[in-house]
């Protein structure tokens, strides 16, 4: 049993959170994982206000663990400024409307008002924490800390690790540069001690842990627990297309690449013909979130179609470690079982004395 700040926070079994990534993690992996005694996440960002209502409700049906949502509240998104909204529009209202439908996991990133509504339910539902990306607006911490919702933050720097802290959120995931999606500079080697160094709740380390010798060490570098990504997408309770789960069990090291070509931030994901194209084009991309629609259905067609060549399939450098297709709370379980074998070998031996 692996007690930690994390485990006893929350009331939950093991350190092992899922993270609440976009369009993959929906009602299936999020309990799951949860009913297996860690943390799922649902990746709230990719649902409309009363499609995020429905999936919140699936995930009570299936568990009464403790469970996450993520957000994304930039001032980029809970704006109303229509100086901002204007572009966004425009590139939105100029698409097909056959490609607008099938951009559902980017809709609500894209519509004005849509992450407002996102909170309304959030706040309404009571998930046990909020993982919070891209800024910790205080309006939201206080409604949160009224209704006992746990607030964490999700950072890739040391920086932004601090002002978080400074806002006063429970707790802090810090990320390094190997995780898929929107990702920094640091490793994960770095980031976390350094981070721990600067703040005062518990960090969660993200970011190349794929299995227990990943816990082990974030453990050991003072995280209270782990937060992965790339090796739940391959779990059958994720939502992807077989050949986006078949690329990563095939894939290493070299198949990832940073792009902005798709939302317009850093992202680690899949290399292919799109992320080349932008490379080498002259033109750079638009801002977060306007490049969404820029990219238009590429940004599903990777998850929902499985097409290699142009879709965006956001991946970790963890999918080099990644060789099979898992029940997620098998890898939860396997994650820390493997963690405790580790932990038990390093522990210290008593040294019999002959006298
Ligand atoms: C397919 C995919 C989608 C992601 N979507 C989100 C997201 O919507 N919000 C977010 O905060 N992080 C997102 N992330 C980043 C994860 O939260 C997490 O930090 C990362 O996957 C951890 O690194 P790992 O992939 O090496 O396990 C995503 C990652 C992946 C692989």
């Amino acid at each position: 049993m692996l007690v930690t700040a994390l485990t006893e926070m929350l009331g939950i079994e093991h350190p092992v959170c899922s993270a609440g990534m976009a369009r993959v993690a929906q009602a299936d992996l999020a309990a799951a994982v949860s009913e297996a005694g860690g943390l799922g996440c649902l990746g709230g960002v990719s649902f409309m206000p009363d499609a995020l209502r429905s999936e919140i409700a699936k995930i009570k049906s299936r568990t009464d663990k403790p469970f996450a949502v993520n957000l994304l509240l930039p001032d980029s998104l809970t704006t109303q400024d229509e100086e901002r909204w204007g572009p966004v529009r425009e590139l939105w209202g100029g698409l097909d409307p056959a490609d607008r439908t099938k951009l559902a996991g980017v809709e609500a990133l894209l519509t004005p008002g849509a992450v407002a509504g996102q909170v309304d339910v959030v706040l309404e539902a009571k998930p046990a924490v909020v993982v919070l990306t891209f800024g910790t607006p205080e309006w939201f911490l206080r409604e949160c800390r009224e209704r006992g919702i746990r607030v964490a933050a999700l950072v890739g720097s040391v920086g932004k690790a601090r002002e978080a802290s400074e806002a006063g959120v429970d707790l802090i995931v810090a990320q390094g540069t190997e995780a898929g999606g929107h990702t920094g500079y640091a490793s994960t080697m770095t980031l976390v001690p350094a981070v721990i160094d600067e703040v005062e709740p518990p960090v969660i380390a993200a970011g190349g842990v794929a299995d227990g010798r990943g816990l082990a060490a974030a453990l050991a570098l003072g995280a209270a627990g782990v937060w992965m990504g790339t090796r739940f997408i391959a779990s059958p309770e994720a939502f992807g297309h077989a050949a986006f789960k078949q690329r990563v069990l095939a894939g290493g090291f070299k198949d990832t690449t940073i792009t902005h070509s798709y939302s317009g931030k850093r992202m680690r994901a899949f290399a292919n013909e799109w992320t080349a194209q932008w490379e080498q084009g002259d033109k750079g991309p638009a801002d977060f979130p306007a490049q969404y629609a820029v990219a238009g259905t590429t940004v599903e067609t990777g998850y929902q179609d499985g097409d290699l060549r142009k879709g965006m399939m956001p991946v970790g450098q963890t999918l080099q470690l990644v060789h099979e297709i898992t029940p997620a709370g098998d890898i939860v379980r396997a994650t820390v079982h493997e963690a405790e074998a580790i932990l038990t070998r390093l522990a210290p031996r008593k040294l019999s004395r002959s006298s």
